[in-house]
Formats: C-alpha cells, structure tokens, sequence
C-alpha cells in the first residue's frame, strides 16, 4: 500500500491517503509539543518507538476484543489504519492522581485511586480542549448518549487490560488518553495511538517516568526513557497471547 495526498498533518502525526478510500497510512513524527503547542521540540527516535508501542498495543487489545483502526504497520513510522471519523472527545481515564487532575484538584501527584476514574475533554484546538462532562458533549452533538457509554465501557476495559500488561513489566499506567472513531457503518472503535506521549508510565520500583512528562517538565534523558519504555515492552512480547 502506497502513501497518496498528504491529508492532515497534526503536531505528532501525518496522515496520508491510500487508493483505498476506507484506509489512511499514518506516520509518526519526532515533533514534540507541549501545553497546546505553546512547547515545541524533537525527540529523536520516538515517532518509531510510538508507531512501533502503539501498534504492539492495539493488537494485543484487538486479540482481547476491543476493536481498533489498527490494520497492518508498513515500516518503521509508518502504519495502515481503517479511515474513521473521530469522534472529538479526548477519553483520560486515570489510575492514580497526576498531571491536570492533581493541579486541579489540589491532591498530591502520585495517590491511587481505589477505583479508576474517567474524564473527557472537547477535542478543539482552538479552544485548548476544554474539559466536560457527558450532558455536555450530547448538547454540542459530539456523541450520542449510545456512543458515549459505549466509550466508557471500552475505555475502562482498555484500563483494565493495559494496567495488567504494564504491571508485568514493572510499570504502573498512572493514567492515559484515548481517542474513538466512527466507522462507515458508525461503529466505535479505538483510534489515535497508545504510546509514551499520551500514558503516563511510571517504573513500580522507583517511580520513575518513562514518557513524556520528561519533555513537558524538562526533566531530561526524554530520548532514553523512550527508549527504556520500549526496552520493558519488548521485553516480554513473545509472550503475548
Ligand atoms: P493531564 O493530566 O495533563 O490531563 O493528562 C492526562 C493524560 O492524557 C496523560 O497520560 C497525558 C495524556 N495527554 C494527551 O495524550 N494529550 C494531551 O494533549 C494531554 C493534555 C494529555
């Protein structure tokens, strides 16, 4: 499969055309940003390490039964994906308080939860990805009441299954970021990528990050945390049901 017209390019991504008008070629940048794009940089080597995590992952979930856009990787950063429209909710679902939520809510990074918790963010750009709640998305039409539960349940089963998976390697999901699409028949699968940039990936001994919170936080060595990340997933995917 061929790339064709240059469709998109996002801040981490480029999406291409194919002759087929139900598949897009993806490929991953080393472009980096931050705090909506107000922070920029590279991290060399990451667009393959998250072409090749992400689509580590989305097997793996599809073989779990959680249906994906994931198709076939093509190279190193580059993969093939069932065209879908995105639905434009950011899904985080949150093990441990981190981040946005910590601030926020003013409890100290790093207290887990007793039960996982999931919030959605308007995917707009333009307006920094304001966070809401479900009443919200229906009233600006973005899901449907059907759709927005579905991505509940596929979100918190995702949860489960990639907490187990990174446990085994040693390291905890403090919390990610999932993104959903439509596909022509306007069922919901799992879109976007599952990498470093959008988990947070703490090492259960030492509660060292391994993903991008080193380059939002300039706490340096971000290329050898990538690295390392990947190192702890390869370590075992032979093992992989
Ligand atoms: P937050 O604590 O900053 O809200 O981030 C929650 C999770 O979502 C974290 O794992 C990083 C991920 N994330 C993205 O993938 N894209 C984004 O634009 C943001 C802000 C967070």
């Amino acid at each position: 499969m061929e790339k064709g017209s240059l469709l998109y390019e996002g801040k981490a991504k480029k999406v291409y055309a194919t002759d087929d008008p139900e598949l897009l070629i993806v490929s991953y940048k080393d472009d980096a940003t931050a705090f909506n794009g107000l922070k920029r940089g590279t991290i060399e080597g990451k667009g393959v390490i998250n072409n090749r995590m992400s689509n580590v992952l989305m097997r793996w979930l599809e073989k779990e039964g959680i249906p994906t856009h994931f198709v076939k990787e093509l190279g190193d950063r580059d993969t093939l994906v069932k065209k879908v429209q995105i639905v434009p909710l950011e899904v985080i679902v949150r093990n441990v308080a981190a981040g946005s939520f910590a601030k926020r809510y003013g409890v100290e990074e790093g207290i887990a939860f007793e039960s996982p918790t999931v919030e959605f963010s308007y995917k707009n750009d333009a307006l920094g990805d304001p966070l809401l709640n479900e009443y919200h998305a229906l009233v600006l039409g973005l899901a449907s009441r059907e759709e927005i539960d579905l991505i509940k349940a596929l979100s918190f089963r995702i949860n489960d299954l990639l907490k187990a998976f990174w446990r085994e390697r040693g390291v905890t999901l403090a919390d990610f970021k999932l993104e959903f699409g439509r596909l022509p028949d306007n069922s919901v699968v799992l879109a976007d990528e599952i990498s470093p940039d959008t988990c947070r990936l703490w090492d259960s001994e030492t509660g060292k990050k391994l993903d991008k919170d080193r380059f939002r936080r300039d706490l340096g060595g971000v290329e050898e945390a990538y690295r390392e990340i990947m190192g702890r997933l390869e370590q075992q995917e032979t093992g992989l049901k």
